[in-house]
Parts: C-alpha cells; sequence; structure tokens
C-alpha cells in the first residue's frame, strides 16, 4: 500500500495543544499537511486560556521542518469559529480536513448537573463543533473537497453514570456528521465520527462519585485494564484519525471507535422487528407487547443510512406480509417522495 500522505492539504485541529489533538496534529504535520492549530489553552475543566499550548505544538512541527500555524480562538463562538477557519484561508488559501477535538469535562450526579455546567459543555462539544465546521465546509464545498471528523464519545454510544451532559453534546454530534455526510456527498466531502480512548488529562476530571451506582460500579470493576494498560494512550488513536481523514479513506456517514488498540465500526441498527397487520387500524399495546421478542431479537438487523431507509426496509417483508385488505407490503416503486410524503421528525 502507498504511503498516506496529505502534501498540500491543509488541516484545521481545534483543541491540538494537548492530548489527543497535539498528536494528530504532529502526525498530520509529519505526512506533509500544513496545520492550523487551534487550542484556547485552558484546563481539563475549560477554566482559563494561555497561548502557550498551540504555541508549543506549533513549535515543534516547525522544528521537525513541517508548517504550522497557530490559532488561539475558542470554538465555542460563531465568531471564534469563523477565525478559526479564517486563520486557514489566510495562512494556506483553503481547508481540506477539519478535526472537530476541542472539548473539556464538567461531569456531575444528573440531577445536580447546573446550568453553567450544562451549557459549557454543549457550548464547546457541540456548538464549537457547528461554529467551526459550517465555514469549514462553506470552504471545502467551493473546492469540492473535504474530510471531516467529529469527535464523538463511547460515554455517548454506550453509555457513562455522571456524563449526562457530555454524553448529550457528544450524541449530538453524531447526529450532525450524519447530515454533513449526507449533504457533503454532493460535493467530494466525507464526514465521520470518532470515538476515541486514552488517558490524557481529561482522565483527571473523571470524578468517581459514579461508583455510588451499583449496576454500574460493576461494569466499571468488570472491565479488564490489565490487558490493556499500555494501550490506553493517545497514539493508538491517530493512525485511524490519520486514515479517515486521508484522500484514500472514501468512508463517510461512519462512526468509528477505538478502545486500546482494537478499531472498530460501530453501526445504529434496527431490528428487523415485527410488522403489524396491513391496514388502517394500529396494533393495541398488548400486540407490542406479546411481539415483544421479535421487536427487540438481534439476530437480523438493518442500518439504515438515511430516515428513508426505514421505509424501503419494510419490503423485506412483502412476501410474507398481507394484510387483511390484500395488499402486500412494500408494493415495488413505492417511493415517499413519489406519493407527496416525507417524513418529519
Ligand atoms: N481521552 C479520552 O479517553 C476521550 C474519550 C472520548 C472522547 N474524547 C474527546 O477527545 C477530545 C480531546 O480530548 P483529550 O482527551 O485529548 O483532552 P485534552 O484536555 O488533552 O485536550 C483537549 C484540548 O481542547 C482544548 N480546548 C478546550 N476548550 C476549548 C475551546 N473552547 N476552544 C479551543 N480549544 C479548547 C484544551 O485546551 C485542550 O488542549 C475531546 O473532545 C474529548 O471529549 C476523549
Amino acid at each position: 500500500m502507498t504511503d498516506i500522505r496529505f502534501d498540500g492539504r491543509v488541516a484545521i485541529i481545534t483543541g491540538a495543544g494537548n492530548g489527543l489533538g497535539k498528536d494528530y496534529a504532529l502526525e498530520l504535520a509529519r505526512r506533509g499537511a500544513k496545520v492550523v492549530v487551534n487550542d484556547l489553552g485552558g484546563s481539563g475543566s475549560g477554566q482559563g486560556e494561555s497561548h502557550n499550548a498551540a504555541d508549543l505544538v506549533v513549535q515543534e512541527i516547525r522544528d521537525a521542518g513541517g508548517e504550522a500555524v497557530a490559532n488561539y480562538d475558542s470554538v465555542s463562538t460563531r465568531a471564534g469559529g469563523a477565525a478559526i477557519v479564517q486563520t486557514a484561508l489566510d495562512a494556506f488559501g483553503k481547508v481540506d480536513i477539519c478535526i472537530n477535538n476541542a472539548g473539556f469535562l464538567r461531569n456531575a450526579r444528573f440531577e445536580d448537573l447546573t446550568d453553567q455546567q450544562i451549557d459549557a459543555i454543549i457550548d464547546v462539544h457541540l456548538k464549537g463543533a457547528i461554529y467551526v465546521a459550517q465555514p469549514a465546509y462553506k470552504a471545502m464545498r467551493a473546492n469540492g473537497y473535504g474530510r471531516f471528523l467529529f469527535t464523538g464519545s463511547a460515554s455517548a454510544m454506550f453509555g457513562h453514570a455522571w456524563q449526562a451532559n457530555y454524553a448529550a453534546a457528544k450524541g449530538g454530534l453524531m447526529g450532525l456528521s450524519h447530515i454533513v455526510a449526507i449533504e457533503g456527498s454532493a460535493y467530494g466531502i466525507t464526514s465521520n465520527l470518532l470515538m476515541p480512548t486514552a488517558q490524557s488529562r481529561l482522565a483527571a476530571e473523571m470524578d468517581a462519585g459514579f461508583m455510588e451506582i451499583p449496576a454500574f460500579a460493576e461494569s466499571v470493576q468488570g472491565a479488564d485494564y490489565a490487558a490493556s494498560a499500555d494501550r490506553i494512550e493517545v497514539p493508538f488513536n491517530t493512525p485511524l484519525v490519520v486514515y479517515l481523514v486521508s484522500e484514500q479513506c472514501t468512508s463517510t456517514h461512519g462512526i468509528y471507535s477505538q478502545n486500546s488498540g482494537r478499531y472498530a465500526k460501530v453501526r445504529i441498527n434496527a431490528a428487523d422487528g415485527w410488522v403489524a397487520p396491513m391496514g388502517s387500524t394500529p396494533p393495541s399495546a398488548e400486540d407490542i407487547a406479546a411481539h415483544w421478542d421479535a421487536i427487540t431479537d438481534p439476530a437480523v438487523s438493518h442500518e439504515p443510512l438515511t430516515v428513508y431507509d426505514e421505509f424501503t426496509a419494510e419490503r423485506r417483508h412483502e412476501t410474507l406480509e398481507t394484510g387483511s385488505n390484500g395488499i402486500v407490503r412494500g408494493q415495488p416503486g413505492w417511493n415517499p417522495q413519489k406519493i407527496g410524503l416525507f417524513v418529519v421528525l
């Protein structure tokens, strides 16, 4: 396989002054990318500001012969997002890659979360990603090429106690990435979501108070850390990131997990389910209870890639399901657009 290179490519990496973002920036620059190193320079809980974090990474890239510029704006405001993208346009003339990575934690019990803890986390992770991605998307669209990587989290996709604010924000990024992928497909733009894992300074923000929840504590205690102790490290995430934002990778609309050197696609699946008898009469709650095993059966599942795939999935039953009115479900040629039906969610 040919080397993955980024010569002539311009990458924005938010929160690149520490941890994961720093490693992505160093590696992309080593492989030829011109990098905008954005970092507000605050603490692991998002307090304070400093130019140091971004400056040191830019210096390290330049010392190694690479090209980089620093940006110190916060992703959490629309003006900050615009300034970050403008830094790339001013310094390098375009944007090819945008890795939305900046963030911090403010963990607490769900019922104790304050407006301040909720707003700060939604602002940096969810709104921050939108504020940077919108102007970056416009710049990419103009060039007919782009690679977005949003940073999600296993806390959102699988669950973690005392992180309701964080999981809500990170879960939102999954939806955001899906839509950017769908709309961007017309303009050579891909978008994927990463669920990284690493011992970074964010680990220091993980108050173990969540161990008060028995079922969750059992899950924490059951984890086999010993086998992966020296692999819960930042550099294990970087190869996947480099591939996902490369020209070679045309996969889009995906969610990828990295944990202790295990790389895997994470899918949103719908079970094959149970189809109610045809006709305009909905089933009863008792019908739902009676078919619960089929509704939840994991044996067969489907991966809808747009809202409308849920409709076409009904065609699976066309040989099986004939309603009381004799109409076979999922007749060939059925098309929501054709009959003027769009889904309002
Ligand atoms: N470390 C993990 O195991 C893990 C797991 C899942 C998701 N993540 C996510 O990965 C990303 C990187 O985390 P990390 O572990 O490298 O943490 P980190 O604290 O080492 O790095 C995050 C960087 O973001 C910067 N930042 C914070 N707020 C900012 C803002 N408003 N504008 C610009 N920069 C800002 C910080 O200054 C910091 O340098 C975060 O989004 C985090 O939620 C991390």
